[in-house]
């Protein structure tokens, strides 16, 4: 990178350093992270050991506060240096060997900050400083090599965070003298050896994780209770009704939300019940009543297929537009279901389906036709029932749909009309067509 041939002077680094800042990480080092953190202080004087050109982690330990480890900084001290302001923690997250800092007996304050972002951090001692404010209960989430926590002596406020109970390798906390309040978070790592949480506000009972430590680890908080401080929280305490209180409001919101929910399920279903049927009217009154147009496009399908020898050899289309003219002019009369068992379908539904011929016979033709929505019929275009008028044609299928023999075909639907007979069957692959055919006809 074309950035390390540069000259030292700051102006050039801190130039590139606007420009490109994703360049940080690559070329900060510990000398210009720390150099950094000075300038952030308001007060830098007692660090005046930290200069431009000296490397930090000099074997003559010329920056004061700093431990190092094989040349990487390991520890920032500053205890006692009456220091304040706020820390650049973009810095401080460049120092890639970080694992302790101490700002104990200093002025910082205002909420904690966003150390948790140094998620290798192994001790943090931010011990008598001005520190408040609540501490977010998933601060330590990420911090899992903590294991010392010292924040005492801040002005800490609100809930002790729920994320200390989870920091598997935690030795040390102390949160005394500040303000927490609420009850103690369940807390009871194994590897704890010194907790205190004296001189707060916390309220309730001891987490048994927490029991081994002595009331001194407790003292002033006068809301806590328990054999330690010879005060029982047993359950005839105010707190009980107070709680059964709660929890019969509870209950009583839930029955609230379930009479919502049932009343919700009923207009639902009411609301259901009157669109299934007044679907169901309108299907029943377009089936077998006079329609005028959807089935011209139809006619066209099906003429174009059925009589391809009737087409003169020339345009088609214009021929099919004919015969569509002509069965416009006359009925529109839909199919009659015989029997549905494969659901309730229209002429139009039939006549827009993608058909095939299955043979022309004496008795007529034969289309497979397969409707939008997948159901497959024969349409036998019926001959020789031309002479039959339309109540004999119509008694003679309703007579052939309620036959139930295993060697006739009953009929799902028939259509009449002067010039068109149709019978519809269910579509059986690999059946013979004779039995189609002959029915008692
Ligand atoms: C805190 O620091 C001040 C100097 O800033 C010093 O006088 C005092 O003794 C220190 N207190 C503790 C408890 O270290
Ligand atoms: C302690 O908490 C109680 C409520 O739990 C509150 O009324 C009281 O003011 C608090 N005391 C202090 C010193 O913060
Ligand atoms: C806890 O802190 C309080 C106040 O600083 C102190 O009096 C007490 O001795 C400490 N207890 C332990 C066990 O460290």
């Amino acid at each position: 990178m074309a950035i390390y041939f540069l000259p030292k002077p700051p102006f050039f680094l801190n130039l590139f350093l606007i420009m490109f800042p994703w360049m940080v990480k690559a070329y900060m080092t510990d000398a210009d992270a720390l150099l950094r953190i000075k300038q952030s202080l308001n007060n830098p004087e007692p660090l005046d050991s930290w200069k431009l050109g000296t490397n930090p982690c000099d074997d003559l330990l010329t920056w004061v506060g700093i431990v190092c480890n094989k040349g990487i900084v390991t520890n920032l001290h500053l205890k006692s240096m009456s220091l304040s302001g706020n820390l650049d923690l973009t810095a401080l997250s460049q120092m890639a060997g970080l694992r302790i800092i101490s700002l104990e007996n200093n002025s910082f304050s205002g909420p904690i900050p966003g150390f948790n972002k140094l998620g290798s951090l192994k001790a943090l001692y931010l011990s008598i400083n001005q520190y408040s404010g609540e501490i977010p209960s998933d601060y330590f989430t990420d911090m899992t090599s903590m294991r010392k926590i010292w924040f005492d002596g801040n002005k800490f406020t609100g809930k002790i965070p729920s994320s200390i109970a989870e920091l598997p390798n935690l030795v040390e906390l102390h949160l005394e003298d500040n303000q927490f309040s609420g009850t103690i978070p369940a807390i009871g790592q194994r590897s704890l050896n010194s907790v205190n949480l004296s001189y707060n506000n916390l309220t309730g009972e001891v987490p048994p994780g927490l029991a081994k430590f002595d009331a001194s680890s407790f003292e002033g908080n006068p809301g806590l209770c328990g054999a330690k401080f010879g005060k029982m929280c047993d359950k005839v305490n105010p707190r009980t009704p107070k709680s059964t209180e709660k929890s019969s409001k509870k209950a009583l919101r839930m029955e609230y939300i379930l009479m919502a929910v049932t009343l919700l399920i009923l207009i639902l279903m009411i609301v259901g019940i009157y669109i299934l049927r007044k679907r169901r009217k309108r299907n029943s009154e377009t089936i077998g009543i006079m329609e005028g147009n959807p089935e011209g496009s139809v006619g066209l399908t099906i003429c174009n297929i059925s009589k391809p020898e009737a087409i003169p050899g020339q345009n088609g289309f214009g021929t099919g537009q004919k015969t569509l003219m002509a069965r416009k002019k006359s009925t529109g009369v839909d199919l009659m279901l015989l029997n549905n068992s494969k659901g309730v379908f229209r002429l139009s539904d039939v006549m827009k389906a993608a058909a095939e011929v299955l043979g022309n016979g004496m008795l007529g033709s034969s289309y497979k036709a397969t409707m939008s929505n997948g159901v497959v019929v024969v349409v036998k275009r019926l001959k020789e029932m031309n002479l039959v008028d339309k109540n004999g044609f119509e008694a003679e299928m309703m007579r052939l749909g309620r036959l139930n023999h295993p060697n006739i075909l009953t009929p799902l639907a028939c259509h009449y009309r002067k010039d068109e007979k149709l019978v519809i069957y269910d579509y059986i692959p690999g059946g013979s067509l004779l039995y189609i055919l002959h029915g008692k006809h």
